[in-house]
């Protein structure tokens, strides 16, 4: 099929939810994908952090086809061989606990926004959450969502809702009531513009959260898995979060989110009070396990915070380069924002024509979320491909 009759039934048929990029993906691997007419693409940005291991990584693609031809579906009335299985490989690296499974990053919130109102009732319903977050687009997740323009035309949205500066700690103190049941934070906000919430900050919270029986929420959809050369981002704050939720590069390439939280709290949710009919099926939990699996035998952890650290160093020596566009890099391990003077949104299409996948947020920040098995000639090859973007600019 043309490319041109592929976008064609998509503007006709696909509702248009979204700005697409004029890039039909017909083949993908490892840090690679490839158009329809087989042009090569440098991903820099694979699947908004989902194919975090790379496309199609070999270890994934085995367990998810052989376990195709044992059972594709369990229906969660009866046990299936991996989801206890991948519960506990998700304890054994977090906290102790217990863990809820669905199908994205907005539906774990969605099941961590129930889990706190049950848990609190009837006394303690409020939740504040941050302001430039970003916890995905069902209408409690925009409505935890701390950016204004994720709101417009869905009001009236759920009651119970704050939001406060972010990083701010006095602002977060004024705003907590008696009714304050939960505190939501990604520890590093992703399209937010990649702001990294300072250590001091989160010890902060996790001492309030402790002292006023508050839970504290991370939403590590997008910081989790590795991406920040640690498991999960929260390992680098020494403090653990009462609850967590998981999605994006945690399946592989599969749909799968997972709520994750301490028996305490998630003993709350008894049999009845939620379900998710897809949640936890095999195949997605088979190319779960070979996530992490592929992360240990690969020592992907490493990796991140080799090649991170040099795919900082290489953009501090762009940013000296090309001082009227770069303003700085900010981010961990491989969750890096590059900030920019200038409004950066057409930078993605111009990078696309060069053959890398970038993206840009907040209008000024370019959002680069590598495979976490990405060599140093991949950041070589991506900084040659963006340094021409920077000389159109
Ligand atoms: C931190 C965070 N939470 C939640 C979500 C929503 O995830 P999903 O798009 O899988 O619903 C996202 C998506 O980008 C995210 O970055």
């Amino acid at each position: 099929m043309k490319t041109k009759d592929i976008i064609k039934d998509h503007d006709l048929y696909v509702m248009q939810t979204y700005g697409r990029y004029p890039l039909v993906i017909a083949k993908a691997k490892g840090q690679y994908v490839w158009d329809n007419n087989g042009k090569k693409y440098l991903d820099f940005f694979p699947g908004w952090a989902v194919s975090g291991i790379g496309h199609c990584h070999p270890l994934v693609v085995k367990r998810a086809k052989e376990q195709v031809a044992k059972v594709i579906h369990v229906p969660n009335n009866y046990y299936n061989l991996l989801q206890g299985k991948l519960a506990k490989e998700i304890i054994k690296n977090s906290f102790s606990g217990t863990v809820f499974f669905c199908n994205s990053g907005a539906e774990a919130i969605e099941g961590a926004i129930k889990l706190v109102r049950k848990y609190g009732y009837p006394k303690k319903y409020e939740i504040i959450s941050m302001k430039k977050s970003f916890h995905g687009r069902t209408l409690a997740a925009i409505t935890l969502t701390g950016q204004p323009k994720y709101h417009k035309g869905f009001k009236p949205l759920p009651k119970g809702f704050k939001h406060v500066e972010f990083n701010n700690f006095e602002a977060l103190k004024k705003a907590v009531t008696k009714k304050t049941a939960a505190i939501v934070i990604e520890p590093i906000q992703g399209e937010g513009g990649i702001n990294v919430a300072t250590k001091e900050y989160l010890k902060k919270v996790k001492a309030l959260c402790n002292n006023q029986d508050i839970l504290l929420i991370f939403d590590e959809v997008q910081s989790g898995m590795g991406r920040t050369g640690k498991m999960f981002a929260f390992e680098h704050y020494g403090i653990k979060p009462d609850v967590m939720t998981l999605a994006k590069t945690l399946g592989g390439g599969f749909p799968i989110g997972a709520l994750v939280a301490s028996k305490k709290v998630s003993k709350v949710l008894t049999p009845g009070t939620h379900a998710s009919t897809f949640g936890g099926s095999p195949i997605v939990c088979a190319a779960s396990l070979a996530v992490f699996e592929a992360i240990k035998k690969d020592k992907l952890l490493l990796n991140v915070n080799k090649v991170g650290s040099y795919l900082v160093k290489e953009l501090e020596i762009l940013k000296k380069k090309y001082p009227h566009i770069i303003k700085g890099i900010k981010g961990k391990g491989l969750m890096l924002g590059i900030e920019l003077h200038i409004d950066g949104t057409a930078l993605p299409v111009l990078a696309l024509k060069e053959g890398l996948l970038i993206n840009c947020t907040q209008g000024n920040i370019l959002r680069m979320l590598p495979p976490l098995n990405i060599t140093k000639h991949n950041v070589d090859e991506a900084l040659k491909l963006f340094e021409k973007v920077l000389k159109k600019v």
